[in-house]
């Protein structure tokens, strides 16, 4: 029984990360891909100053740091803190370190 029990919230705690994840790349592409593109290289971005977020230097940012970009925004982005929440952030933080 304990092993029966200790399986299913494994199982929780995969389904809440596959669903964290979907959430952030839903918001990447509502909230972010209109400048950095689906893939993270953008046109629009790199024009205004951004490096592409496939690049080394943002891949090796923590999430905590890309999350802090997402909040207070960095140059001319402007911050998404207020139009999401912290886990939304959160969320897309970890998507970018996903992009390819
Ligand atoms: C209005 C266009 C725009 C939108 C929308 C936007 N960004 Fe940006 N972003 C930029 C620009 C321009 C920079 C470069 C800022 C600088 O360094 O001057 C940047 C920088 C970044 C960086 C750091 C890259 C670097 O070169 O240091 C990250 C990470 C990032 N954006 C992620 C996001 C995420 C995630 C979203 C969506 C929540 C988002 N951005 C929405 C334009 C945008």
């Amino acid at each position: 029984m304990k092993k029966l029990v200790a399986g299913m919230s494994l199982a929780a705690m995969m389904l809440a990360g596959t669903m964290a994840f979907a959430a952030g790349a839903d918001d990447y592409k509502a909230k972010c891909a209109m400048c950095h593109g689906a893939d993270g290289k953008g046109a629009m971005a790199t024009k205004m100053g951004s490096k592409p977020l496939t690049d080394p230097a943002v891949q090796g940012m923590s999430d905590a740091d890309i999350a802090k970009i997402i909040s207070d925004g960095k140059g001319k982005m402007t911050g998404f803190k207020g139009k999401l929440s912290d886990d939304q952030i959160k969320a897309v933080a970890g998507y970018v370190k996903t992009l390819k």
